[in-house]
């Protein structure tokens, strides 16, 4: 059983995005997902609650609860991910201490880049593998992206080659209860989905060989 995290201190910058979106990814691969929401805003279990499917399966946890929460998934799931809440916070520690791998979403925009080193340092802190993952990204500017990529390099941090755009399709399936790639398989917003999963497989099986 393998864990990643999803973090990053500056609210609404696609962390829930991001945990649903490659958790239905895994999901479709055939693997079995534990999606677990620390944040009491618990924006996860309600978009779980609007959900007809029930994989993958999703739970809600505390920090205390956590270490127990995974020793009952371990033997039943290949994979669990974390969605953990904005702001300092004690659940963003606990569940990075216990992961294989940490993304850290960011819009292009100033202030979440300015909140990244503090969540990098966690990450550093626990001696976590982490990279970032561009999110929410003009489709029509490809500078944005550029500048952002220099940014998060200039802080020493690896990034996720896979960039996401902002594409109607995540407010439209979260409303649904569910994601872009089972709203249609056929949209950019899905193959950008698909290709940060198969990018992301990729690190977990580098994180078993480490
Ligand atoms: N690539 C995208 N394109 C368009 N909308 C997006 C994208 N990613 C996320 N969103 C939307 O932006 C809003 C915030 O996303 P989300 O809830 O995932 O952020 P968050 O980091 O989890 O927020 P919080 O810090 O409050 O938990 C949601 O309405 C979501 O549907
Ligand atoms: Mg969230």
């Amino acid at each position: 059983m393998q864990i990643i995290t999803i973090a990053m201190q500056k609210g609404g910058v696609g962390k829930s995005t991001l945990a649903k979106s490659l958790a239905v990814a895994a999901t479709r691969d055939g693997l079995s997902v534990l999606l677990i929401d620390m944040d009491t805003q618990q924006s996860i279990s309600q978009w779980a609650e609007r959900r007809e499917a029930d994989m993958p399966v999703v739970i809600f946890s505390t920090e205390n609860e956590l270490p127990k929460k995974l020793a009952q998934a371990e033997g039943t799931a290949d994979l669990v991910i974390i969605d953990t809440p904005p702001a300092r916070s004690t659940e963003a520690p606990a569940a990075v201490e216990v992961s294989d791998l940490v993304l850290i979403p960011t819009t292009p925009d100033v202030e979440p880049l300015e909140q990244m080193p503090r969540t990098l340092r966690l990450c550093r802190g626990f001696g976590r593998p982490v990279f970032a993952v561009i999110n929410m990204a003009n489709p029509t500017g490809p500078a944005e992206v550029a500048q952002t990529r220099e940014v998060i390099e200039a802080m020493g941090a690896q990034m996720a080659p896979i960039v996401l755009h902002r594409r109607k399709a995540h407010r439209a399936a979260s409303a649904a209860g569910v994601t872009v790639q089972e709203l249609s398989n056929e949209t950019k917003a899905a193959d950008e989905v698909a290709n940060l999963w198969k990018w992301t497989y990729t690190q977990l099986q580098n994180c078993k060989g480490a």
